[in-house]
């Protein structure tokens, strides 16, 4: 049996050694290794051999079939290459032919819009926090005078988390908007302070057009001596310049928020019809951009501001919506669908 394996080998690799194309190398295999090949046979029969002479046998049989293998993947290689020579050599394949372009990832327009802002602000003197998009009741709420059961909670629609604390409270939740991190700022520094926050923020709503689930905002606040409204006015309008055209104009108008007093909400004039009026702007002529306000002195002593020494203004601003008004886009829903028609036009 064992002279008959040797045999056997040295049968199949004499004949390995001409095969040039795939299908003689595929009828070899067949030959050889296949279902019906002398070698299968011999593995297959093994089992009715005497004990000694099975061991003997199938370590050989089982030796032989691993070097059969190896050898085939090697004479698959070296075929590959004889028929790529062949190829070129009549003409078939053309080395010449340009390759696929390889496709270059960029950028998702929200990241985009958020490097843009980021930049517009730090060249003001503004530095760039994150915070947790898990957060307690407490700065989501309570420190931005919004106290359990007020009706500006309504404001927000809140994802609360199943927790629930030794009071039998739910005090966490995904947090609404950005501004928490504006107490979470305060805490733990000392006036001067300038900061942006950009983030994700969740809502529990149904989703349309205009309503996610999910979206970004940026949060910024700057609180110092001496910070007036006026502070508010000309760093939100140069903002508003950089991102939307030097010749826009501006208006505010009262708005409410709990966290700000007076409370304001500022709006561009329209940057597709100049005023005129059209369906960018409901025919107003103006597009409503973000809500801001001077730090409310509750605010500011809750974290141990002392409201008498220092002033300061606050806005928030929904990423997505600035990315809507720039380029007339109409669905929320667009960002986050993955839709690569979509997302190759940024
Ligand atoms: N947090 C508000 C919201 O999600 C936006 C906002 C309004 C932030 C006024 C502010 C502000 O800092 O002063 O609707």
């Amino acid at each position: 049996m064992i002279s008959k394996l040797e045999e056997l080998r040295r049968q199949a690799l004499s004949e390995l050694d001409s095969v040039e194309n795939p299908e003689s190398l595929e009828n070899w295999r067949i030959r050889y290794l296949g279902r019906k090949s002398e070698l299968t046979q011999i593995l297959r029969g093994l089992a009715s051999l005497p004990i000694e002479e099975r061991r003997k046998t199938g370590a050989a049989a089982n030796e032989l079939r691993v070097f059969l293998e190896t050898s085939l993947a090697a004479r698959e290689e070296a075929v590959r290459e004889i028929e790529i020579a062949r190829s070129i050599k009549e003409g078939r394949l053309d080395v010449t032919l340009p390759g696929r372009p390889v496709s270059i990832a960029r950028l998702h327009p929200t990241t985009q819009m958020l490097r843009q802002i980021s930049d517009i602000f730090t060249s003001m003197g503004f530095e760039v926090v994150e915070g947790p998009e898990v957060e307690w009741e407490y700065y989501n709420f309570e420190a931005l005078n919004i106290p359990q059961d007020h009706p500006a909670r309504d404001m927000w629609a809140t994802l609360w988390m199943d927790y629930t604390d030794s009071d039998g409270r739910h005090p966490m939740l995904l947090r609404t908007h950005t501004s928490p991190m504006q107490i979470r700022v305060m805490e733990s520094r000392q006036p001067p302070v300038r900061v942006i926050v950009p983030g994700k923020v969740y809502r529990y709503e149904a989703t349309d057009a205009t309503h996610e689930s999910m979206f970004y905002q940026i949060e910024g606040f700057a609180v110092d001596t001496n910070i007036t409204l006026a502070d508010l006015k000309g760093t939100l309008f140069e903002f508003a310049r950089r991102l939307f055209g030097k010749e826009r104009k501006m208006r505010f108008r009262c708005d409410y928020f709990p966290f700000v007093e007076p409370g304001v909400e500022m709006a561009v004039d329209c940057f597709q019809c100049s005023g005129a009026g059209c369906q960018l702007c409901s025919e107003t002529g103006w597009i409503e951009i973000l809500g801001a306000g001077m730090v409310h002195p509750e605010v500011l002593s809750r974290v141990g501001y002392d409201p008498d020494v220092y002033t300061g203004f606050a806005f928030g601003l929904g990423l997505e919506r600035m990315l809507m008004l720039k380029y007339g886009i109409e669905d929320i829903r667009l960002f986050y669908s993955n839709d690569l028609r979509f997302l190759k036009q940024f």
